[in-house]
């Protein structure tokens, strides 16, 4: 069993059927699928996007904000889904730290990777928000990057598919779901698992990236376990 992984959401995770802001309803489950990890014994970190309030490319494609506004007002998105998400796992008695790549002191503590990993060793979670706190780098990139700090043993990227297809389910009936994918093959399939630059970075450390549903119930902690039953594609060296 893993002890320590970094489970990254996208901020539309949150939104549920109106793509926008925070659903309560959502949120209550994550943070119940969550605490079971934690019950586990299992140390949390987690990374959430901020697209369900602002992303940056979108926001700078008519030429009247510049990618680095747009990408800095992206940043502060995550940081209000990050403080929603630690009120709602404190909702469930857990503790649970917020850091920041920004400095925003009123609201949460600053990254510091030291810190970040005795709260890991303490047994609470830990938020990261704000992205790298660089504009240009994605929240799949902040999360790989956070995951190779803190030393976490898998990334696990929660979306709403089950994992990867060999071609699209949505189009192919015959559309296989791979278990397991080498990097470079993730890469030159451009599998949009992640981006290029997280998928690079998760190659150099050897860092496995666990794509699953978010929505099966209970299969965050069968993929930790190594459970037979769960259902996930990881993109991994090939064995
Ligand atoms: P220990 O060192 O193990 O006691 O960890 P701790 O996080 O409980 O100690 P600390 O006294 O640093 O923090 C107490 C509370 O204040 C925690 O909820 C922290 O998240 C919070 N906190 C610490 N530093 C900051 C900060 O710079 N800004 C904000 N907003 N909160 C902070």
């Amino acid at each position: 069993m893993a002890k320590r992984v970094l489970v990254k959401y996208s901020g539309e995770a949150l939104s549920g059927e109106s793509g926008f802001g925070i659903e309560s309803k959502i949120l209550d489950y994550l943070a119940r699928e969550l605490k079971t990890l934690v019950e586990a014994g299992i140390e949390v970190g987690i990374v959430i996007g901020g697209g369900n309030f602002i992303r940056g490319v979108s926001v700078s494609q008519g030429g009247l904000i510049r990618r680095t506004s747009g990408d800095y007002m992206g940043m502060l998105a995550t940081m209000i889904n990050g403080v929603a998400m630690q009120e709602a796992l404190e909702y469930y008695g857990l503790d649970v730290r917020v850091q920041s790549a920004l400095e925003i002191k009123e609201v949460c503590e600053t990254y510091i990777n030291r810190r970040a990993i005795r709260h890991l060793e303490k047994g609470r979670v830990v938020i990261f928000v704000a992205g790298t706190g660089n504009p240009f780098f994605t929240t799949d990139t902040a999360a790989t990057l956070r995951a190779v700090e803190i030393g976490a043993e898998m990334i696990i990227k929660a979306t709403k598919v089950d994992g990867v297809f060999d071609k699209d389910p949505a189009k192919f009936d015959d559309a296989v779901m791979l278990r397991q994918i080498g990097y470079d093959q993730a890469l030159k399939d451009n599998i949009k698992v992640m981006d290029d630059t997280a998928i690079a970075l998760a190659k150099d450390n050897t860092l496995p990236i666990v794509v699953c549903n978010m929505l099966r119930e209970g299969n965050l902690l069968k993929i930790i376990q190594g459970d037979s039953g769960a259902v996930y594609s990881k993109v991994s060296n090939e064995n």
